[in-house]
């Protein structure tokens, strides 16, 4: 009887810790997938680029509401007090303008480039649209 009882709580203290290793193990995990997560949605962030046209209208359509093109140039039409977007997909990633596009204080802090309320699907649209967009050759 005394040998079994030692039995029965043996195996409670083995299944005890297991249980308490299993929720371990289930925290640290957790814990580093949702540091990825933010990863993810800051530098890491990844741009599906869109060859479809009617995204790339979308976009060329959501910066002429957005008047991006106050500052921004696009085939000598637009402000000059910003760089021309022309070629920026020879010198910026989607991801690198997406991040322009979703905060360009993060990237440029004082930037005169203000922050736009855009959703993740207007951001990779616009950068879609900008990918199509080649250099200006002026001669
Ligand atoms: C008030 C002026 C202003 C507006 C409006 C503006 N930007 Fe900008 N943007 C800037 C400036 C200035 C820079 C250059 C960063 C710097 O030097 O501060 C810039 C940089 C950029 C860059 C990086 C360009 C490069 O060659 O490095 C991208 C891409 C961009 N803007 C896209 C946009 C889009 C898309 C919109 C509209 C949704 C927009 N901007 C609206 C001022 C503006």
């Amino acid at each position: 009887m005394t040998e079994s009882k030692r039995t029965v709580i043996t195996i409670f203290v083995v299944l005890f810790s297991t249980a308490v290793c299993v929720s371990l193990l289930i925290f640290f995990f957790g814990r580093s997938e949702s540091t990825h997560g933010e990863n993810h949605t800051s530098s890491a962030y990844v741009v599906t680029v869109s060859t479809n046209p009617l995204d790339i209208k979308d976009g060329r359509t959501i910066m002429e509401k957005s008047k991006c093109f106050s500052c921004h140039s696009i085939n000598g039409a637009g402000g000059t007090i910003a760089p021309s977007l022309n070629g920026v997909r020879y010198r910026k990633t989607p991801e690198m303008i997406s991040q322009w596009i979703k905060s360009p204080g993060s990237i440029k802090p004082g930037t005169a480039m203000p922050q736009y309320p855009f959703s993740d699907e207007q951001i990779a649209k616009i950068v879609s649209y900008l990918e199509t967009v080649d250099s200006l050759h002026t001669h």
